[in-house]
């Protein structure tokens, strides 16, 4: 699958090259396609990985990624393109966190919205699936890292590309049933709305590669 990763960080880099190393053509979209972060990325993913602006990234995809900050996810899928994000999957990785205020952060958007809403609302035509933002990067292609069964969340109004989500995250090393279906975009407010818990739990374990498990009768 040509997929179109957004976001030259940890967790664009990590997600990108688990891709790549699954046999998908990946091109990394960045504001700065010459930037260090993104020819780094490139020189060391083979042919299958290439680097792009954020519009070319996109319109060379089948499957989009948004591994951007949060507060700037709208801007950069802005430059993404409407027209280029239409009628594919667009997996949302991305936390509103606020860090202009310092740690611990706070969220941008929450209670009544969230950022994966925002992101539906303004890209009507792109199929929106929240998915993988709350673990760290290290956890997302590693699963097996954090021992024990735990679980990962889908949010999204389409079903068929929730499907080819969870058929990603399967390929990432997610059994099928961790990864719980928490219904349409707003139960993404739940998923967000966990970081506060999750950095917390951060620093009361001194680790990141953590994950909880959802157990029930
Ligand atoms: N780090 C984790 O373990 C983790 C875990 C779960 C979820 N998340 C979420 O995943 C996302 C990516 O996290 P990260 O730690 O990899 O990196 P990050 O530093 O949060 O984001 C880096 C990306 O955001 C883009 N960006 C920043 N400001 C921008 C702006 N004003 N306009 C357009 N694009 C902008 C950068 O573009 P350029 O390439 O052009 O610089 C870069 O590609 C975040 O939303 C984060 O909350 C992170």
């Amino acid at each position: 699958v040509k997929i179109g990763v957004l976001g030259t960080g940890t967790v664009g880099r990590t997600i990108a090259s688990k891709l790549v190393e699954l046999e998908h053509e990946v091109t990394m979209g960045s504001r700065s396609p010459d930037g260090d972060a993104l020819l780094e990325w490139v020189g060391e993913s083979g042919e299958r990985g290439s680097g792009a602006s954020f519009a070319d990234a996109a319109a060379a995809a089948e499957l989009v990624f948004n591994c951007t900050a949060g507060g700037a996810s709208l801007e950069a899928l802005a430059a993404a393109g409407a027209e280029n994000l239409d009628g594919k999957t667009l997996i949302d990785v991305a936390n509103p966190l606020d860090f202009s205020q310092g740690m611990p952060p706070t969220l941008s958007v929450c209670n009544d919205d969230s950022l994966g809403e925002q992101i539906q609302a303004a890209f009507p035509q792109a199929r929106v699936v929240k998915a993988l933002n709350t673990v760290n990067a290290a956890v997302m292609t590693a699963p097996d890292s954090v021992p024990g069964d735990h679980n990962l969340f889908v949010c999204g109004n389409d079903a068929a590309a929730k499907s080819e989500a969870t058929a990603l995250l399967e390929s990432f090393g997610w059994p099928r049933d961790s990864v719980i279906d928490l219904g349409d975009i707003s139960s993404a407010r739940g998923t967000e709305m966990y970081l506060p818990l999750w950095l917390r739990l951060m620093g009361a374990l001194g680790t990141a590669e953590f994950n909880i498990a959802v157990c029930a009768p």
